[in-house]
């Protein structure tokens, strides 16, 4: 774990605290707050002259360090004044503390980028402490290389703001780190445990059952793709009662596939490293119960994660073999590789069985074909319920973490309907299949429960390589290699923690 955990706050001049940079905003035609004068004053005017010559415009996404004997001043672009919301507020702050890591700048002094706009101190914080995140667990060699962020402090008034960006940005590192593990090491188990750690510190009754448990209960998805791997499997489950248990909770349900050959349908070699991370859906819910530990929000929430590996053991499961999923439900395995919903299938039925839930999100890197329909710029949702979803893009909205819907029509629906058992696990070859995946999961969920399924498979994490299309660059907050801890902020936002 490797990222700045606090961002403090102070109403004190910048002046008056001991800092290697301060960093202050600039909106177009270069214009400047009042501190900014001030500082750019006190190092002799450089900052101004720039904006006279046009070396700095102010436009989004700028930046630029001036050096002085005594200070140095780092400039940030906000773009339009008019314009500036929470997105840009993040990003020129993950801007300008990307800038100072660059430049081995360990102790910054932050202006308020706006001041007076709800959740401005809270976007900061996030964009700091987001942008500070380095995952340098597995690097021995050349530690002295690893330059650390010391600290960051923003002058403003609004200390609870801060704190609260500080506590979710935490749960997202928290998740980046789960994600970016590898799968020898983020294992069932593991996930297990750092559930129980998070229940502990969040006052969460936290069950956990085995492979004989899941097997005893009828859980058929996840103990049939848990069949083909040594490495034990677990049904995590975590209550979170914040409020009168009368009121029903929100359930978050997420795939914890620690690692995916596809099993005897099995996946090519090039890339197979990168299912390491299709347990991210279970790092969404983890990360989410981390921050709601800190946050004590008054709502009651209750995570599932089911979580094994698929793996091609003597024992695997095969394509053709019938599971019976905890509904009671009967599914043909046609592909062994489809078997995210074979073990969300399990967990919709347990939370549609045990819980009135208000509503149940479940989050999954689940198929290929989201990237072919949204690339890496969108999470794909679909649903059951309209007023759930439209609350789903507006907690998008707020936190800019983008969702596309894609329908989940009956013509959809036949296509995963099977000969021989009562579904099947994969849809029409080369149709739509993000959206057979859907309608596969809705099989599971009681009806009348609103329920939102979000496939994350081309959000969930980043590789340089392959440049996404620009959309890293777009957040300088998101790391450009491995996992992004995209969507714990927007279901944060809907839940309200
Ligand atoms: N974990 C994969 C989905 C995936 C693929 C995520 C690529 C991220 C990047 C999932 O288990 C899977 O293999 N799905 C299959 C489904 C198909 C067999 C119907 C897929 O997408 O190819
Ligand atoms: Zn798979
Ligand atoms: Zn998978």
């Amino acid at each position: 774990m490797a990222h700045l955990k606090t961002v403090s706050a102070t109403t004190k001049n910048w002046s008056e605290l001991p800092a290697d940079v301060i960093a202050v905003g600039v909106f177009s035609k270069g214009e400047l707050s009042p501190m900014a004068k001030d500082v750019d004053k006190t190092l002799g005017g450089q900052l101004q002259i720039s904006i006279k010559n046009g070396d700095i415009t102010g436009r989004k996404g700028e930046s630029m360090i001036f050096y002085s004997e005594k200070h140095r001043l780092l400039a940030v672009g906000l773009g339009e004044k008019k314009n500036l919301d929470l997105e840009q507020i993040r990003r020129a702050s993950g801007t300008a503390v990307k800038t100072a890591i660059r430049n081995k700048l360990a102790n910054i002094f932050m202006e308020e980028f706006a001041q007076d706009k709800d959740g401005a101190a809270q976007a900061q914080a996030e964009g700091a402490i987001l942008a500070s995140y380095q995952f340098l667990d597995y690097k021995t060699m050349n530690k002295q290389n690893n330059f650390m962020l010391k600290k960051v402090t923003v002058r403003t008034w609004d200390r609870s703001g801060l704190k609260k960006g500080s506590l979710i940005a935490n749960a997202v590192c928290f998740a980046r780190d789960l994600g970016n593990h590898p799968g020898n090491v983020a294992t069932p188990t593991k996930l297990a445990q750092e559930a129980r750690k998070i229940g502990k510190r969040g006052k969460m009754r936290v069950r956990v059952f085995d492979r004989a448990k899941i097997i005893k209960m009828g859980m058929g998805g996840l103990a049939g793709v848990a069949a083909g791997t040594d490495e034990p499997p677990k049904f995590i489950l975590m209550e979170y009662w914040g409020t009168k248990k009368t009121e029903k909770p929100k359930v978050l349900v997420g795939k914890g596939l620690t690692f995916d050959s596809g099993g005897i349908s099995i996946k090519p070699a090039s890339k197979m490293d990168e299912m390491k991370f299709d347990m991210c859906g279970s790092a969404v819910v983890l990360g989410a119960m981390h921050a709601i530990a800190d946050l004590k929000p008054k709502v009651n929430v209750v995570a599932i994660v089911p979580s094994t590996e698929n793996l091609n053991g003597a024992k695997a499961y095969k394509p053709g073999d019938i599971l019976k999923a905890y509904n009671g439900k009967t599914i043909e395995v046609l592909n062994t590789d489809a078997e995210g919903r074979l073990i969300l299938a399990d967990a919709l039925s347990y939370a549609s069985k045990h819980y009135k839930p208000e509503y149940i999100l479940d989050f999954a890197t689940l198929t290929g074909a989201v990237v072919v329909a949204l690339g890496y710029v969108a999470t794909g949702i679909m649903g059951t319920d309209d007023t759930l979803i439209k609350k789903v893009k507006s907690s998008s909205k707020t936190t800019a973490e983008r969702v596309w819907e894609l329908p989940l029509w009956k013509e959809y629906c036949h296509q995963i309907r099977s000969k021989i058992a009562d579904v099947k696990n994969i849809g029409a070859p080369m149709q739509a299949g993000t959206i057979a995946a859907g309608a596969f999961l809705k099989e599971f969920v009681k009806d009348g429960i609103p329920w939102c399924h979000f496939d994350i498979a081309g959000t969930a994490w980043n590789d340089s390589e392959t440049d996404k299309g620009g959309v890293i660059r777009e957040k300088p907050y998101t790391p450009i290699e491995g996992a992004s801890g995209n969507i714990i902020r927007l279901v944060l936002d809907l839940i309200d923690a």
